[in-house]
């Protein structure tokens, strides 16, 4: 008998109808992303799956105690942060993700919200359709050079490789980067310079922060680490909002400490719209959508699909996420 899964997340008919050569499947149906209560609901009304494929939503007891014969949960994502690593390996339930796939598009995003802080965009792109532009240009649409500057990325994994490439090949820029390890091979290759975390905010016009959200890195930027950086500097955070102390960024950009700010993920997801974020010209927003083009969304549940194919029916997947080992048959 096929196994039975869950697909909580929208995917293309053809990575559906994959999933259904192989698994008894079902899925939401609804037209906005499925809520933690229709979640918590819909695995209740089917609790004998065996795989389990979404995006972002947190596992923890309350959700797994419904499901007893779940075997595999696939991330329709590189970042797992939501998984509760130690209860499920308790559980003997294994964890996947989607690497490798996404990193160009992501890259891609993190120099769109680079530019689009320092050279004013979407401020800027505001005051023309709102008809105030009467004559110039003048000084004081002045922003700040991205070609040229010094790029600093904190978490150098494929998508920072991807980042210090466009950043050395494109921009011209200088690239510094901090890791939890150093990465002689990148080094050699890109020609980019590891720096500790203190120095290379000292010296980055631009912080890019890609590092995945663990208990390590939880509020990694806070208000000392934001004095350190240039009054003149961007800070772009496209890793997960809790890297981020929110308040301490805040207060950051309303204290001028920083010069601006494009962010495409925020503590609370979708952000509160009285955020003080929102209200400020000198921040670009965008509702995490480092990974969104069709191309790569495809490619990434075709990749979640495979994984939960996999696993469900016995083999190995080729995006086990690090912590997890397959248990010896
Ligand atoms: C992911 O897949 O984890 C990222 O959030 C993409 O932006």
């Amino acid at each position: 008998m096929k196994p039975k899964v869950f697909i909580a997340t929208p995917i293309p008919i053809e990575v559906e109808r994959y999933i259904g050569e192989h698994c008894q499947y079902f899925k939401w149906e609804g037209k906005h992303p499925i809520s933690r209560e229709d979640l918590l609901k819909a695995l209740a009304e089917n609790s004998d799956i065996e795989g389990l494929m979404l995006k972002y939503h947190k596992i923890d007891r309350e959700l797994l105690d419904l499901v007893p014969n779940l075997k595999v949960i696939s991330n329709d994502a590189v970042g797992y942060d939501n998984f509760d690593i130690e209860l499920m390996k308790e559980k003997g339930i294994i964890g996947t993700n989607t690497p490798s796939v996404l990193d160009e598009t992501v890259a891609d995003t993190t120099f769109a919200l680079m530019l689009a802080a320092s050279r004013r965009i979407v401020e800027l792109d505001r005051y023309v359709k709102d008809g105030h532009w009467v004559k110039g240009p003048e000084e004081r649409f002045y922003g700040y050079d991205v070609h040229g500057a010094v790029l600093g990325i904190i978490g150098m994994g494929r998508i920072g490789e991807a980042v210090a490439r466009r950043g050395k090949l494109g921009f011209n820029m200088s690239v510094v980067y901090n890791n939890r390890s150093q990465k002689p091979d990148v080094e050699a290759r890109l020609g980019v310079e590891y720096r500790p975390l203190d120095q290379l905010l000292k010296e980055s016009d631009f912080v890019v922060l890609l590092t995945p959200l663990t208990p390590e890195t939880k509020y990694l930027m806070g208000e000392r680490e934001f004095s350190l950086m240039k009054e003149t500097a961007v800070f772009v955070n496209v890793s997960r909002g809790k890297t981020v102390n929110e308040k301490a960024l805040i207060k950051a950009l309303q204290e001028g400490k920083i010069y601006a700010a494009g962010l495409d993920v925020f503590e609370q997801e979708p952000v509160d719209p009285n955020n003080p974020l929102l209200k400020m010209k000198n921040v670009v927003t965008v509702p995490h959508i480092g990974s969104a083009t069709a191309k790569t969304h495809h490619a990434m549940a075709a990749l979640a699909a495979k994984n939960l194919v996999i696993a469900c029916t016995g083999g190995e997947p080729p995006n086990l996420v690090k912590e997890f080992t397959l248990p010896s048959i």
